[in-house]
C-alpha cells in the first residue's frame, strides 16, 4: 500500500476536479514525483471502484540541455554577433569563446559577419549588419512555454537535428472518480477472524480480494502423505506387473458410466440418495455414444447375448444423472468401451488408484470419500483360475501370501469373489478386496469379442495404509484433524516388509 497520506491528498485533489485529471499534472501540482502518484493509483485500484484510471501516452517537445542554455542566453551565432565590437575582433580570439566555433559558421552562413584577411594581426571579424533577429532563441522560447505547436514541422525538425529540441513520450493516467469514490481510504482486511464473526463486525468491513495469480512460495522440501506413500508403492507393483494406468481425472461421472454400463439395474439400492451423491448443477449429462447406450438399454430391459436382462422400463433420465463416482470401475468401463472400439482387439492390463465418493454414515473407519485401487486384465479365454493367479501374484508383492476366496455378488461380475488374507498380528482372516469376472451383459454391448474375458479386482487404499501405519481412526489420516507432524514422521512405505 502506498503512503496513506499521499493517497488521501491525491484523492482530495481528484474530488475537486470536474471530469478528470491527468496524473502527470496532479504530480506536478502536488510537487511529488509522478511515480508516487502511479503508486497511489495502483493501490487504489486494488480497493475496487474508488477511481478509474485510464492509461494514456502523449508526446510533446522538450528543450535539451543545450536548447535550454540557448533559450536563456541566445544562440551561438547571436552570441558571436554580440561579441564583435564595431572595430572588429581577431578570429583567433573569437575561437577561444565556448560558442565561438559553431557560432562563427552559423553567423557566416546567416551573412551577419565577414572575415577580413588583409589585416596584419591575422584574420579579423566584422559585423555586416546593424542588428540581428535571433530566431533560434525565439523558437526555443516558444517551445519552452509549451507553445511548440506554433512551430511548423520543418522548424521543429531543424531544432531537433541541432539537438536543441527533443520529442518525448509521456505516460500518464487519466483519472476519474469511480462509483465508490471517497477521499478516505479504509484499510482492507486480509483475514476473517473468529472475533469478527463473533462480534458481527465483519459486516462493516471491507475485504481484500484474493489474488489467485500471485506466485506461491516454493517449498524447498516436503513429505508425501501416508496415503500417497502407499499409493506410490501400489503403483510400482502394478507397473512391475506390466499394467498401465487409466486416466481417472474425473470425479464427476454420469450414472450411465458408473452404473448402467456395468449392468447395474436402475432400481439398485446403491443408486439411491442414501448411498450416492447426486449433483444438482449440472444435474444431467448429455453426451453418450448413442448406439452403445441403446444396446445397454436393451440388455437391461429386454436382455440379449443369451441373457434375459432385468425386464424393467429403463429410463434415459436415470442414466443421465450426474454423480460423484462411487467406484473407479466407472473408469474401467469407459476404458473397456474404448478398447472395444479398436479395429482389432489387443489384450490389455490396466490399473487405477484414485478417489471415489459414497454417501455413507461416518465412523472411525469410514469417510464419505476414499481411494480405490483397481486392476483390470482383458484377454482371450481368461478364467477364474487366472483371476486367482493374478491376485496371488499381486498380494505376494504386498507381502501377503495366505489368501482365501469367498463367493460374493456384484451386479457386473460373475463369478465374484471377496478376497481374505490371514493377518498375523490380528490372528484372523481379514477382507482385503473384491474381485470377479466381468459379465457378458457388460462386455458384449461394448463390442468386445465373445471369446474375450475381463477379470478385475478392487481394494481400498485407506485400509492397507491404516494397517501399515498403525492408525485406528480414519480422521487421523484424512481431513481437518490431521496432524501434519504425523505426515512428517511417517516413514517411507515398504509394503513387502
Ligand atoms: N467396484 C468394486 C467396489 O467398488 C470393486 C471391484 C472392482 C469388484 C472390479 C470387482 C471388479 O467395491
Amino acid at each position: 500500500m502506498a503512503d496513506t497520506g499521499v493517497v488521501e491528498t491525491f484523492l482530495q485533489r481528484i474530488e475537486k476536479v470536474d471530469g478528470g485529471a491527468d496524473s502527470q499534472e496532479v504530480a506536478a501540482s502536488l510537487g511529488v514525483d509522478h511515480q508516487v502518484i502511479v503508486g497511489a493509483v495502483k493501490s487504489l485500484q486494488t480497493l475496487g471502484d474508488v477511481i478509474s484510471a485510464e492509461l494514456r501516452s502523449s508526446k510533446h517537445w522538450e528543450l535539451t540541455e543545450e536548447g535550454t542554455e540557448i533559450a536563456e542566453q541566445g544562440s551561438h551565432e547571436a552570441r558571436v554577433f554580440n561579441s564583435i565590437p564595431l572595430e572588429g575582433l581577431p578570429q583567433a580570439e573569437l575561437m577561444k569563446l565556448s560558442f565561438g566555433k559553431i557560432g562563427f559558421s552559423k553567423a557566416m552562413s546567416n551573412k551577419w559577419i565577414r572575415v577580413d584577411k588583409s589585416h596584419d594581426g591575422g584574420p579579423r571579424i566584422f559585423r555586416t549588419v546593424e542588428s540581428i533577429h535571433d530566431q533560434v532563441r525565439e523558437k526555443l522560447l516558444l517551445a519552452k512555454r509549451g507553445d511548440a505547436a506554433r512551430l511548423d514541422e520543418k522548424e521543429k525538425n531543424e531544432l531537433k537535428k541541432r539537438k536543441l529540441l527533443a520529442e518525448v513520450t509521456v505516460k500518464s493516467y487519466w483519472i476519474t472518480k469511480g462509483n465508490s469514490f471517497s477521499t478516505t481510504v479504509t484499510k482492507q482486511e486480509t483475514e476473517l477472524t473468529p472475533e469478527m464473526i463473533a462480534s458481527g463486525s465483519w459486516k462493516e468491513k471491507k475485504f481484500k480480494p484474493y489474488n489467485f495469480e500471485a506466485m506461491g512460495v516454493a517449498p524447498d522440501c516436503g513429505h508425501l502423505h501416508p496415503l500417497m506413500k502407499v499409493r506410490t508403492q501400489f503403483r510400482q507393483i502394478f507397473l512391475e506387473m506390466g499394467f498401465s494406468e487409466m486416466p481417472t481425472n474425473n470425479f464427476i461421472e454420469s450414472s450411465f458410466w458408473n452404473f448402467d454400463s456395468l449392468f447395474q439395474p436402475q432400481q439398485h439400492p446403491a443408486r439411491d440418495q442414501h448411498d450416492t451423491f447426486f449433483l444438482s448443477d449440472p444435474s444431467l449429462a448429455h453426451h453418450f455414444p448413442m448406439d452403445y447406450l441403446e444396446r445397454v438399454k436393451k440388455v437391461h430391459s429386454e436382455g440379449g447375448y443369451g441373457s434375459q436382462g432385468y425386464k424393467y422400463d429403463w429410463k434415459m433420465e436415470e442414466a443421465q444423472k450426474n454423480i460423484l463416482r462411487t467406484h473407479t470401475t466407472a473408469v474401467s468401463a469407459r476404458m473397456l468401451y474404448k478398447l472395444a472400439q479398436q479395429e482389432k482387439f489387443t489384450p490389455v492390463k490396466y490399473f487405477s488408484i484414485d478417489r471415489v465418493f459414497r454417501n455413507e454414515t461416518l465412523d472411525a473407519t469410514h469417510l464419505a470419500e476414499f481411494h480405490q485401487i483397481e486392476g483390470v486384465v482383458a484377454d482371450y479365454g481368461l478364467t477364474l483360475g487366472d483371476l486367482m493367479g493374478v491376485l496371488h501374484q499381486f498380494f505376494t508383492k504386498l507381502g501377503i501370501t495366505k489368501l482365501r476366496f469367498k463367493p460374493a455378488y456384484n451386479p457386473y461380475t460373475e463369478p465374484s469373489m471377496e478376497v481374505f488374507s490371514y493377518h498375523e498380528g490380528l490372528k484372523k482372516w481379514v477382507e482385503v478386496g473384491n474381485s470377479g469376472v466381468f459379465r457378458p451383459e457388460m462386455l458384449l454391448p461394448m463390442g468386445l469379442p465373445e471369446d474375450v474375458s475381463v477379470i478385475a479386482w478392487g481394494l481400498s487404499l485407506e485400509r492397507p495404509t491404516m494397517i501399515k501405519y498403525g492408525i485406528n481412526n480414519i480422521r487421523e489420516l484424512v481431513g481437518h484433524k490431521v496432524n501434519l507432524q504425523m505426515v512428517y514422521d511417517s516413514p517411507i512405505c515398504r509394503l513387502d516388509s
